[in-house]
């Protein structure tokens, strides 16, 4: 453990030397403008795949990048993002070979607590089962199902009382739907950027018959 405070120190002092104000201005405010919610995989750091530092972008990250209804900490962290910070865009990123979602088409058992969150999982591969190509590779069933969870999971943001209220009183936020490639490092964007209720679903048809097209 002592090797990471050692990292800390040099970390510190590099930040610094670049910016000498760095770390005196960044106490003094906290103004993001993304929130990214994301896998915990420790393979997808957010802030560093897409160049940001500290202060500019807050993160959610749990297990497969879920965003359920009665999920106290994921929501109040879309609450305090939405109306405390205002943040303009919510990043809503998924991962090819995401391991809670392997877990879902291999149906397999990763322990108790976590099986009944992957449930969450489930649930997009049933909605979906129709669409999951059964010609196609597992591995590609995967990604498929990747790319699909990260749709639901925009429309899942997009429906929270917070975000519905955030665009009925005109507050400018858009929910963005992103998929990471571990094997190359880079990200693609899913076609899913909804800034209103009203968009929601003609975005959300749009997407997923997208990424549904691609896999058949
Ligand atoms: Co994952």
């Amino acid at each position: 453990m002592k090797e990471l405070f050692i990292n800390n120190v040099a970390w510190a002092q590099k930040v610094k030397r670049d910016d000498p104000a760095f770390f005196q201005r960044l106490s003094l405010q906290h103004a993001p403008e993304y929130l990214w919610i994301g896998c915990s995989d420790s393979r997808v750091p957010a802030n560093e795949i897409i160049g940001l530092m500290p202060g500019e972008l807050f993160v959610h990250r749990n297990v497969a990048n879920l965003v359920v209804h009665d999920d106290l900490n994921c929501l109040s962290v879309i609450q305090y993002a939405i109306s405390d910070l205002k943040v303009k865009h919510v990043i809503v990123c998924g991962h090819y070979g995401c391991g809670g979602v392997t877990a879902s088409v291999k149906r397999q058992k990763l322990g108790t607590l976590v099986d009944n969150w992957l449930l969450n999982v489930q649930d997009v591969q049933n909605l979906h089962r129709g669409s999951i190509v059964k010609n196609n590779t597992q591995e590609q069933n995967i990604d498929q199902l990747c790319e699909l969870n990260v749709i639901e999971q925009v429309t899942n943001v997009s429906r929270t009382s917070i975000v519905s209220d955030a665009w009925s009183q005109g507050q400018g936020v858009t929910v963005h739907g992103w998929i990471y490639s571990m094997t190359d490092g880079l990200l693609s964007d899913l076609d899913i950027s909804v800034s209103s209720s009203e968009n929601l679903e003609s975005k959300y048809i749009s997407a997923i018959d997208g990424i549904n097209a691609r896999y058949s």
